[in-house]
């Protein structure tokens, strides 16, 4: 360890940092900008600079929300730079085993080879206003917790409307900030038309693969390249030939320079989903019921879709995102489990809820108000807890089995269908038709019928495994009382009997006239019309359980920072969040020191295990051995540096965001997390939680000199 790293880490023991404030837990909602002394910890540029109140341009207009990744823009023409990973599914949706981009990568060398980026859009927000008085408001009467949550709900879905009236060219939402209490409007131009530019070769944009998912020291290239466009006219367009590269009102200037170890540095992105606030019975049922359940059964289909990947090529390419999805969310989940028990935190939750419970008790105008909250909450999750079986398997039964996604899918179309009398019935047909076909198409393009019999067996095993209290009715039909027995080669036969497993018979023949969609028997259509029949039988008291959480959750957060004496940051919820910290290594167990950057020697390393993971191209060992680094390396390492570490509070969605320095130049793209920091999702802390991003010269190094893409740098303003 060198000096600076052995005198950071003991001022961090110390609990002092080297430079600026601490940095708190938080991703920090544009109106909250004003809680933080950006100055202080180490900007240098105006936060207005950041976002602006008075409508100039600022790097807020630079971010997109791509697919459910983060994006920015990097050039006058529309130019994104994001993740791999967020362009995996398009990229692989545009190969074939002739033209394999998605292990091959590929290279626009000009607008006209740019390809579709099939199912992805970019999302840029415009503005914000607080609409919590009107949303509540609407609520104020009503004490039946369903009714509630509905009228809510309503009022989300009405103000959004109204403001798209007002403005045509916008998309509204309405985020839940705090649940059953702060509601926020915000307006979003979508960009419908996105085509991949550059992807690098997956032995770089993936390196280290699954061994490496979740893990620091990291080698993965882990970007790519995308550009927007518009039509003609500059509005937001379906895809179209004539379609030209939109212009946005900002975007990033990106320093080929990278940043130093305790470097300022912050990321503006759109952060899925965290928990920050809840209680401990709610972290309860992630530890004890969903993270388990989860990443056991995904763990199991990955494993039969690779089985059945290994018959050929098109197979393998066809299930490759969804193993990757699994795999990704399966080792989250056991990161998380890790963390959970490692901490401790259900403990600390109950001590801090009994704390609470007893700060209630002692003031009477609290008690009067509050009194029966945390016993309310905790009779409600013995309640989830009871039934959480049934529901863990309602919510994965579609996802696990393409065929039954099909029924359902199906299934809605036909009921519609079947309400449809007369002459009209044709003509509604007609005009939804291919839209029901594009939605199969999709579910089919990573279908396979061995994977999909074995995961369907294991779902019909599970269903006949669970307690008297919580059956699943068509299972018990097919099933009687034989607790597992039997489910594999039952799932064979209806899957066999079943029509749909034909992608062809149903897109041409099934689908061929009403009349012959209406007498169309199935199996498979059987079985999900039953599940989608109890789902419907359960739904009012999901509806209402669904109410009271909203409710009890929003008098939690207020009582709680009474409690704490200060005001929470909202959980992230897909808005644009703004997080800063310091480029900084950390201590992930006892006497280990993990330093903040990797480079291409460490890729060497690697790849000597022999793991296929780690299989690099050779093109980078010739150009690293002829020490042809360019303007991209990193002096006192002398190397390029790959991959670097930072405190700060990131989660999913974040992937593909732009990390900055302290002018609010581009200096990396964020990717991922360390194993430790899975847990940030319930709770953040500078000990364990890094983040981790591909450095902007590795990014360069690779573009120029693994797949010449001089021009990309060009266009960025790269002077090389
Ligand atoms: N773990 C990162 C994130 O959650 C990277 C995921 C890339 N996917 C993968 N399966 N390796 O998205
Ligand atoms: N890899 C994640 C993403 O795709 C980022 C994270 O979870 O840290 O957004």
């Amino acid at each position: 360890m060198n000096i600076k790293s052995l005198l950071a880490t003991s001022l961090l023991c110390l609990g002092f940092f080297s430079s600026g404030l601490p940095p708190e837990e938080g991703m920090y909602p544009l109106s909250e900008l004003n809680r933080v002394d950006l100055k202080k910890a180490g900007l240098r540029i105006s936060q207005e600079d950041i976002y602006s109140t008075t409508g100039k341009s600022s790097l807020v207009d630079a971010l997109v929300n791509v697919g459910g990744c983060t994006g920015s823009f990097v050039s006058a023409q529309g130019l994104i730079i994001t993740n791999h990973h967020c362009a995996f599914a398009a990229v692989q949706q545009a190969s074939t085993p002739e033209h394999d981009y998605l292990n091959k990568g590929f290279v626009a060398r000009g607008h006209e080879y740019e390809i579709e980026a099939k199912g992805l859009t970019c999302r840029i927000t415009e503005s914000y206003e607080d609409v919590s008085d009107q949303v509540l408001g609407a609520a104020s009467q009503i004490s039946d917790p369903a009714s509630r949550l509905a009228v809510i709900n309503n009022a989300m879905k009405h103000l959004a409307i109204e403001a798209e009236k007002r403005d045509p060219g916008i998309k509204a939402e309405v985020s839940e900030m705090f649940i059953g209490k702060t509601y926020v409007l915000f307006r979003y131009r979508i960009i419908r038309d996105v085509r991949l530019v550059y992807v690098p070769t997956r032995s770089i944009g993936e390196f280290g693969g699954e061994t490496d998912n979740w893990v620091w020291p990291r080698h993965t290239g882990d970007f790519s390249f995308m550009r927007a466009y518009v039509g003609k006219d500059g509005k937001p367009a379906a895809y179209s030939k004539d379609n030209v590269p939109y212009r946005p009102k900002k975007f990033l200037k990106v320093n080929p320079a990278g940043t130093n170890e305790e470097d300022f540095v912050f990321i503006l992105g759109y952060p899925g989903r965290t928990f920050r606030h809840r209680p401990a019975d709610f972290i309860s049922y992630q530890q004890n019921y969903l993270l388990p359940y989860t990443a056991d059964l995904y763990e199991f289909e990955n494993k039969a879709m690779e089985a059945a990947g290994k018959k050929d090529a098109a197979t393998a390419l066809r299930l490759a995102t969804r193993i990757k999805r699994n795999a990704n969310v399966m080792k989250n989940y056991r990161g998380k489990l890790q963390g959970l028990q490692g901490i401790g935190l259900i403990n600390d939750k109950r001590k801090e809820d009994a704390d609470l419970a007893a700060f209630i008790e002692k003031n009477p105008a609290l008690k009067s108000r509050y009194g029966t909250l945390m016993t309310d909450i905790n009779t409600l999750y013995k309640l989830i807890y009871s039934d959480a079986g049934r529901d863990m398997w309602l919510g994965q039964i579609y996802n696990s089995t393409s065929l039954l996604k099909v029924a359902t899918t199906i299934n809605g179309f036909k009921t519609e269908l079947a309400m449809q009398t007369g002459g009209s019935r044709q003509n509604w047909f007609n005009d939804r038709l291919p839209a029901l076909k594009k939605e199969l198409d999709n579910i089919y393009s990573s279908f396979d019928a061995e994977a999909d019999r074995r995961i369907f067996g294991r779902m019909l095993a599970d269903a006949s495994a669970l307690p008297q209290n919580q059956r699943i009715a068509p299972v018990d039909r097919l099933m009687g009382a034989k607790t597992g027995q039997g489910a594999d080669q039952l799932a064979g036969k209806l899957i066999t009997e079943s029509k749909l497993a034909e992608r062809g018979a149903v897109l041409e023949d099934v689908l061929k006239s009403p009349d012959r969609l209406l007498a169309l028997k199935d199996p498979l259509l059987d079985f999900a019309r039953e599940t989608d029949q109890l789902i419907a039988r359960l739904k009012p008291e999901k509806d209402r359980r669904d109410g009271l959480l909203n409710k009890l959750m929003g008098d939690y957060v207020n009582v709680k920072e009474q409690f704490m004496k200060r005001s929470f940051i909202p959980d992230a919820n897909s808005t644009l969040r703004l997080t800063y910290g310091y480029v900084r290594g950390y201590s992930p167990a006892d006497a280990t020191y993990m330093k903040p950057y990797t480079t291409i020697a460490g890729i060497f390393e690697k790849g000597a295990s022999g793991n296929p993971d780690f299989v690099y191209p050779p093109q980078i060992k010739a150009r690293w051995q002829a020490k042809d680094f360019g303007a991209f390396a990193k002096k006192d390492l002398n190397d390029v540096p790959v991959a670097f570490l930072y405190n700060m509070d990131t989660t999913g969605g974040n992937s593909g965001s732009p990390i900055m320095n302290a002018d609010g130049e581009l200096i990396g793209v964020n990717f991922d997390r360390a194993y430790g920091a899975t847990i940030n999702d319930y709770a953040w802390n500078e000990k364990y939680s890094r983040s981790i991003g591909v450095d902007i010269r590795y990014v360069l190094w690779v573009a120029q000199k693994i797949d010449q893409a001089d021009f990309l740098l060009r266009e960025m303003g790269i002077r090389i």
